[in-house]
């Protein structure tokens, strides 16, 4: 069999590039279906891009290196996209965009856009014996009926991270490249949550409180999960991005206009307890551990500017020591990946090997939470696109 390109991975980067290229593309997935991590996104509904999207939202070692696919295939590009296949969307918030209706559409539109350009998809089919040649590449290709050998000019990798290998995710993109002596940096589990080791939030899980966190990075506003295992919620997914083993992070839950509060009902008498006081503003359960963290005993009418200013102090700068995270198993997305020193930023081929490209979330793009990595999985996938 003889191909002008084949794709790797038919996740969300590789139906997009498959979708916008001319010429014989073969795209290839050992899964059953493709674009699964699609369909149970965004519970169902797949946050697809993000309004604000800006290369400040996304980890890279090279902060320059998104730029470009970013600025050249935007968010706005996706929309209109969407808005052409009739799928009707929303702004749940801070920019984030849903389909309405389900997930499953844009799994559609890929699938038809792919049609119309006779991409030949083989799933629950593998490669293995990746060779280079003078024309290109060659390599097997084994799917369920039978066994190929397969020639094509260019090859695309777009097999994602390792998030979620129930799933299906590998590590096969970090193969290939080092099988090429391209570089990869160090990879982790991202977006995900924190674990500590004494369980010491078993007895408040399931509470939730609007906080901001942070970790080694930007402070993020969003609502915070205790679990039986630790802490998970917006919040804290964005914060592990920029985590690094061993460190503390940081825990603000104070709520706004509480101290205000608290010094009012102080001075109008006061003669409730503390934890009393403090479960008008915080979820109860939440006061009852904090008893334990912080000293909350006694009437607030008691309670000194000194004493009162300590707890809100603490609870402002509430720093957590977590254990690790509960790793690739429930993680969205792999942090670090392809080098990007070793690709060309307008075309996501490998500057060594301008005939192979990485893109989607093999490469070492991460984007924050809120729609931001499936944008990059539409931006490089069209660099690479308009390159081919
Ligand atoms: P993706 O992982 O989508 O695709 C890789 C494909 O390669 C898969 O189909 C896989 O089967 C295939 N593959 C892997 N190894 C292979 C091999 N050896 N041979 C053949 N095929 C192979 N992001 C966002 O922006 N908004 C959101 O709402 C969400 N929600 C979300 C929920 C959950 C539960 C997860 C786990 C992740 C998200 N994400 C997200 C992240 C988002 O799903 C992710 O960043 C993109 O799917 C990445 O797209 P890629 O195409 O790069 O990889």
């Amino acid at each position: 069999m003889e191909f002008d390109t084949v794709i790797i991975g038919a996740g969300a980067a590789g139906m997009m590039a498959a979708a916008h290229l001319d010429g014989r593309t073969l795209l290839v997935d050992h899964a059953k279906s493709a674009g699964e991590k699609i369909r149970i996104s965004g519970g169902g509904r797949c946050n697809f891009t993000n309004m604000h999207t800006d290369p400040k939202a996304f980890i890279c070692a090279n902060p320059h290196f998104a730029k470009s696919a970013l600025a050249r295939y935007t968010q706005w590009d996706f929309v209109a996209l969407v808005e052409a296949h009739g799928i009707a969307w929303h702004e749940k918030t801070l920019g984030q965009l849903f389909c309405d209706n389900s997930a499953k559409d844009i799994i559609a539109m890929l699938h038809k856009l792919m049609q119309a350009r006779d991409v030949d998809l083989r799933l629950q089919s593998s490669v293995s014996g990746i060779r280079a040649t003078d024309a290109g590449y060659s390599f097997t290709l084994a799917t369920p009926e039978k066994t190929h050998k397969v020639t094509t000019r260019r090859m695309v990798i777009a097999t994602g991270g390792k998030s979620i290998p129930k799933m299906g995710a590998t590590g096969f993109a970090y193969d290939i490249a080092q099988q090429f002596g391209i570089p990869v940096t160090a990879t982790r589990p991202a977006l995900v949550p924190f674990t500590f080791a004494d369980g010491r939030f078993a007895e408040i899980s399931g509470v939730a409180v609007p906080a901001r966190m942070h970790a080694d990075g930007p402070v993020f506003e969003e609502a915070l999960l205790f679990t039986h295992r630790g802490l998970s919620g917006p919040a804290v997914l964005q914060a592990s991005s920029y985590w690094v083993e061993g460190a503390p992070v940081f825990l603000d839950i104070l709520p706004s206009g509480m101290y205000e509060a608290l010094r009012q009902q102080r001075q109008i008498g006061g003669r409730k307890n503390m934890t009393t006081e403090l479960a008008r503003h915080l979820p109860a359960r939440l006061v009852e551990h904090l008893a334990g963290v912080f000293d909350l005993t006694g009437n607030l009418a008691d309670w000194s500017d000194k004493r009162l200013d300590a707890l809100m102090q603490g609870l402002q700068h509430w720093e957590l020591l977590p254990n690790g995270t509960e790793g690739y198993r429930t993680a969205e997305v792999t942090l670090g990946g392809i080098d990007t020193d070793a690709l060309n930023s307008r075309s996501m081929a490998c500057k060594a090997q301008p005939d192979l490209y990485f893109i989607g979330e093999a490469m070492d793009v991460t984007g924050w939470l809120g729609g931001y990595n499936f944008q990059w999985a539409w931006s490089s996938a069209m660099a690479a696109a308009a390159d081919i």
